[in-house]
């Protein structure tokens, strides 16, 4: 049988552990790009060589090359820079909008079928313009967030109530950013409601830790973020797609009158397939995580407005 193609874009930390991951489940063959030489090319050597060690029987390929990307089911971007001392947000947005713009228009060009994960920040952004620049239907063009953030809570409760991480459900919606929306009506612990186990100021406090949790990590490491928990959450997504599983996870999707909000990029929980976006679930808010849910879209608007895409 035809092994599947995934494409990832981004040879540093949540590239080359996504590719990782990704072939350490035998979920497809991977091809790993990246714009510095040698880059790519060192780390696919490297993971073949765990192969048989591991077990695995896909195959990995490192190149500089577009064309070794050619037909590609998925392709995961996860190239761009991080925000660096004295560079502003917008300034991020600028430079990683160029970046992932030249990417996008040659990864399409070479994979027209396939269907785009985006990761690189500003998350939301970033996914929009990739629909933009890929001319792709909105449902094959999908950004991770969703699912890391809502880990990340799930970890949090988890941690604080000493049961295990399994044993939480969590969703967070809105974007990837100082505005997402954990929702509250949907944080199950073996089934029970978080509400009836733990206290308004803890949750509050649970909340706020994973809003900053981005953050948390960048204080420890430093010199870059997190990785471990953003591959998990991408190949997660990789899979549902791969496998046309139709499982609902939290992703940042083009929205055209869900939760009553049109033409923008949004975190919501989605059933992801072959095709991508399948279909958007729309779950009950509250009257404050709709208008949390709003403001959080305004704000990816905004930014995306700036752009100056015509
Ligand atoms: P990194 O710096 O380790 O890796 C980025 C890679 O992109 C580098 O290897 C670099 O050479 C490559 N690159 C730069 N320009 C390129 C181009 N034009 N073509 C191909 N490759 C190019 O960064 P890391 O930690 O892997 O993070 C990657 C991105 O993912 C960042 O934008 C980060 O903010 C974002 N991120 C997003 C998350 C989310 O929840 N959506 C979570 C974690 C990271
Ligand atoms: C994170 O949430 C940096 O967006 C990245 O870890």
């Amino acid at each position: 049988m035809k092994h599947s193609k995934v494409t990832v874009v981004g040879a540093g930390f949540v590239g080359a552990t996504a590719a990782q991951r990704i072939v350490e489940k035998d979920l497809a063959d991977v091809v790993l790009i990246d714009i510095v030489e040698g880059l790519p090319q060192g780390k696919a050597l490297d993971m073949m060589e765990s192969a048989p060690v591991e077990g695995f029987s896909s195959k990995i390929l490192g190149t500089n090359r577009y064309e070794d990307t050619a037909g590609s089911d998925v392709i995961v971007i996860t190239a761009g820079l991080a925000r660096k001392p004295g560079m502003s947000r917008d300034d991020l947005l600028f430079k990683n909008a160029e970046i992932v713009g030249g990417i996008v228009t040659a990864c399409a060009k070479h994979s027209p079928e396939a269907v785009i994960v985006m990761v690189t920040n500003p998350l939301d952004v970033m996914t929009w313009l990739a629909k933009e620049r890929s001319g792709f239907p909105a449902a094959r063009v999908i950004g991770m967030a969703g699912e890391l953030d809502s880990a990340r809570y799930a970890y949090f409760i988890a941690e604080k109530l000493g049961c295990k991480p399994g044993d939480v459900e969590a969703m967070v919606l809105g974007g990837h950013g100082d505005q997402m929306v954990p929702v509250l009506g949907l944080t199950k612990v073996k089934g029970k409601s978080l509400t009836g186990i733990m206290d308004a100021a803890t949750i509050e406090q649970i909340n706020q830790r994973t809003r900053n949790g981005g953050a948390e990590i960048v204080g420890f490491l430093k010199t870059g973020s997190a990785y471990y928990a953003p591959s998990s959450s991408a190949v997660k997504m990789v899979r549902a797609i791969l496998k046309n599983t139709g499982e609902t996870i939290a992703s940042c999707v083009y929205l055209e009158g869900q939760y009553g909000l049109k033409d923008v990029y949004c975190g919501v929980p989605a059933q992801l397939g072959r095709k991508g976006v399948r279909k958007v679930v729309e779950i009950p808010l509250t009257a404050a995580e709709r208008q949390e849910l709003h403001r959080s879209a305004a704000d990816v608007r905004q930014n995306f407005l700036k752009l100056n895409i015509s």
